[in-house]
């Protein structure tokens, strides 16, 4: 693959510029929402501790698999097995990911909508327009979902038909940073009020009787959905990335950056989910964490509520409008996995590709919207299992087919010796041998 060809395609204008929107595809709903929902149902602790064992030994060397077949080839998913082997059954790996990346971007417009529609409530509420639990019970109304489902849609179709460096590019770089900072004033907001430490010490005081194997299941699914990987994306932002840039590097900031933001989110809402309950919210239920996939949408502007004032309503108006665009920018990504394979595979020019994609997308968004508990059954198929198993081939196909030789000469590309350093000896084992046998391993107990 030339490196005209992949300048064609569109590409970075800096490696900060791919840090920032890789980590923006992966810093996303999945940080705030789902994983901290996640670590309160299993355990706290002993959910935090798998997790993070999860993503740098399994998802770290899958990430750098991943982008690296992606700055090889310069392709969408599809694209990409079918330029390393003539083997037809490849490309169907990238189907999948082409597959999971619809799925998960229908249910995933669902909660950003909600998430957005919490920007209004916000507003209305600190103008006392509303009464704050009409607001939440109006969330499970179909109508409301299919409104902000549609205006989300519109957002993601408008910033993918812009382009990789003038669309996603630049609207990851401001908002990053913004999100950190918002996060780290209210985890000091919460953990000074009283009644906080029951909530921090479940969270970081991991009970080891705990784990178990739905527990290091769940661990596991979080840490791919998180991290956006196992269908492709990582390989089709890595197709827009310069040749010369230092892959490993970037795979291992972009996985820091995201792990960080989901411990700093549980360290924010594990504490507030206790604080609610003091408030009258109830967060248990038969001694078990209540995980609804709403129970966030409840804790949040129960905590901004309690801040009150003029301060409560500019910082929940921030945070959801923040939060809005994290799960913008991992909805762009999502999004650009199909639309990057009907312009590579069916020639179809960008700005309509991004319009009948995006557009048939939204209208499973809006079955979803009328029929929420679908979300559970579509993220179990596709997140939980789905990517899991997308990782699993990616390794296969990697190490058995387009082989570690070849793809350690795309990684010493931008690294020099990468091979002698110690990631770089331990690198081929765990692509190879550890993570498929490890994600199997796992699959398979779960089933069973
Ligand atoms: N990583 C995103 C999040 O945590 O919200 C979700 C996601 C984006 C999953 C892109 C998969 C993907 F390809």
């Amino acid at each position: 693959m030339s490196a005209s060809a992949t300048t064609s395609r569109g590409n970075w204008n800096s490696k900060l510029g791919f840090v920032l929107a890789a980590a923006g595809s992966a810093v996303g709903l999945g940080n705030i929402w789902r994983f901290p929902t996640e670590a309160a149902s299993n355990g706290g602790g002993a959910f935090l501790l798998i997790y993070l064992i999860c993503c740098f030994l399994i998802g770290f060397p899958v990430m750098m698999a991943e982008i690296s077949i992606g700055r090889k080839t310069g392709k969408n998913p599809v694209g990409a097995f079918k330029a390393l082997s003539s083997n037809k059954i490849y490309p169907l790996i990238g189907m999948w990911g082409v597959l999971c990346g619809i799925f998960i971007l229908s249910f995933y417009t669902v909660v950003a909508g909600w998430t957005f529609s919490y920007v209004f409530e916000e507003v209305f509420f600190a103008a006392g327009m509303i009464d704050w639990a009409s607001w939440v019970a109006d969330t499970s109304n179909g109508w409301l979902n299919a409104i902000f489902s549609i205006a989300f849609m519109c957002c993601t179709i408008s910033i993918i038909r812009g382009g990789v460096s003038d669309g996603i590019e630049k609207a990851t770089k401001t908002l990053m940073p913004l999100l950190f900072g918002i996060l780290f004033l209210l985890i000091i907001y919460v953990v000074m009020q009283p009644g906080s430490s029951e909530g921090l010490a479940v969270y970081l005081q991991p009970d080891f009787s705990k784990i178990d194997m739905p527990l290091i299941f769940a661990a596991m699914g979080q840490a791919f959905f998180s991290l956006s990987l196992g269908m492709g994306a990582l390989i089709t932002y890595g197709s827009y990335l310069s040749r010369d840039e230092n892959v490993p590097q970037a795979a291992a900031l972009v996985t820091f950056t995201d792990t960080m933001v989901a411990f700093l989110a549980g360290l924010l809402i594990i504490p507030a989910m206790y604080l609610a309950q003091a408030n009258g919210i109830a967060i248990f239920e038969n001694g078990e964490f209540i995980a609804g996939t709403d129970l966030i949408f409840q804790v949040l502007p129960s905590l901004f509520h309690g801040i009150g004032g003029v301060l409560g309503a500019i910082v929940g108006i921030t945070f959801f409008v923040l939060l809005s665009m994290a799960a913008l920018t991992s909805t762009i990504s999502l999004l650009e996995v199909p639309v990057s394979y009907a312009i590579d595979e069916h020639q179809i020019p960008r700005k309509k590709a991004a319009l009948f994609v995006g557009g048939g997308i939204l209208l499973i968004s809006l079955i979803i919207s009328f029929d929420t508990s679908l979300i559970g059954t579509l993220d179990f198929i596709f997140s939980q299992v789905g990517l899991p198993l997308g990782g699993i081939l990616i390794c296969l196909f990697l190490g058995y087919a387009w082989k570690t030789e070849k793809a350690f000469d795309e990684l010493e590309r931008g690294n020099p010796n990468f091979r002698q350093t110690m990631i770089g000896k331990t690198w081929r084992v765990f692509v190879m041998v550890i993570c498929p046998l490890v994600i199997l391993y796992n699959l398979l107990s779960n089933f069973w």
